[in-house]
């Protein structure tokens, strides 16, 4: 594949979805940031998401290319898309309400805050109030908190299965629980792409986390290259690599800066079938390098696109908690993949709640934002 590496007039700079102007377009690393003598803050805990980095300066640690000029019609376009799941496995979305969710994970029902839940419960407060965890703390998202066990002392992990795939629940300090249930729709059709292929594809997962959809990849059949930044959460995912005896499954677990790994991926010419990249608003790499959606997103889809393999099969971004429309991930998609063909589908994740059974049809819970390249 040809790289036009080379800044033009009017080519854009690796900003992008709002971000204020880079400081350097011109394709060389950036000058060191004053703070690189000093020793690296440690990487974040497990799902612990860092705080906005006061200086912005200090966004740019990874060293860095331009945008590549990209030419050709934009993929054609399916939106909206609202790709909504009524749960799967042992999970399923009972109830929610005044701020608040009410899920089953397993033999436990858990509650835990959800700011999208505007209207009143459906369910009675008794069967809220015998949940058998509660998550209480911080209302921010990214805040720390504690778990209240009503019924009875909870261990920190338990056994679930999503898609065929063993792994732990686990009560973390930051409300989430080991794994991110509504992106079983994208591992869903990746399984599916996986298993239908007569080759075994090779899948990037990127801030793969605690690391079911690199196992739902790896037991369908493909080569994985899992990439997170917290030597905890890829220690979760052998954890549950462990239960679910898949140790022998080829997947590759790298600790590390997830724009760095792929900038090096891009300058060896590694190729991937499927990209899945979950990218937190704000994260840090294990040497400290810091991610920052608003700033970094552009390029790091521009370099997704170029590890794609010449027959891939999808790139599949989630994006939590940030204020955007779909709208801004799916014409930033477009943009990157213009000449590629296919289509863009953009849309929102949505949980719809299924009752008390797992099987009442209730309202839908939106979760994320999402935007999916396919080749057709
Ligand atoms: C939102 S979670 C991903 C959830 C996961 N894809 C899933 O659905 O289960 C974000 C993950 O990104 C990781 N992370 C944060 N900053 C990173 C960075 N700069 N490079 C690589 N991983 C990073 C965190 O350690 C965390 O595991």
């Amino acid at each position: 594949m040809v790289k036009h590496r080379e800044s033009r007039p009017g080519q854009k700079s690796a900003g992008g979805l709002g971000a204020k102007p880079r400081r350097d377009i011109s394709g060389k690393p950036p000058a060191k940031p004053a703070h690189a003598s000093r020793p690296a803050k440690p990487s974040p805990r497990h799902g612990e998401r860092v705080t906005e980095p006061r200086d912005a300066a200090t966004a740019s640690a990874a060293p860095e290319r331009p945008l590549i000029a990209r030419t050709g019609e934009r993929p054609t376009e399916r939106v909206p898309a609202i790709l909504e799941s009524l749960g799967a496995g042992d999970f399923h979305l009972i109830d929610s309400g005044n701020g608040l969710k009410l899920e089953q994970y397993g033999p436990y029902r858990i509650v835990r805050p959800e700011a999208q839940a505007l209207w009143p419960p459906s369910l009675a407060a008794h069967v809220w109030d015998n949940a058998d965890a509660i998550f209480t703390g911080d209302t921010d998202e990214d805040g720390m908190g504690r778990w209240r066990f009503p019924r009875e002392a909870l261990g920190e992990t338990w056994p679930l299965q999503l898609l065929g795939v063993d792994f732990l629940g686990r009560f973390t300090a930051f409300r989430h629980v080991g794994v991110f249930p509504e992106q079983i729709v994208h591992w869903a059709w990746m399984k599916e792409q996986v298993e239908a292929a007569k080759r075994p594809l090779k899948v990037l997962n990127l801030f793969g986390y605690t690391g079911v959809a690199s196992l739902v990849a790896a037991a369908a059949g493909a080569e994985v290259t899992h990439v997170d930044a917290s030597k905890k959460a890829i220690g979760w995912a052998r954890e549950n690599q462990a239960l679910g005896r898949m140790e022998k499954l080829p997947i590759r677990w790298i600790c590390e800066d997830a724009m760095k790994f792929i900038l090096r991926e891009e300058r060896r010419g590694n190729k991937y079938d499927i990209i899945l990249t979950d990218p937190p608003k704000f994260g840090r790499g294990p040497n400290g390098e810091v991610w920052h959606l608003f700033e970094h997103l552009p390029l790091m889809l521009d370099i997704c696109r170029e590890i794609l393999s010449p027959k891939a099969l999808g790139l599949v971004l989630t994006a939590y908690s940030i204020r955007a429309s779909f709208y801004s991930i799916h014409e930033l998609m477009r943009e990157t993949m213009r000449g590629a063909g296919g289509v863009v589908e953009s849309g929102e994740l949505v949980i719809r709640e299924a009752g008390l059974d797992g099987r009442t049809p209730g309202r839908a819970l939106s979760t994320s934002l999402f935007s999916r390249w396919v080749p057709k």
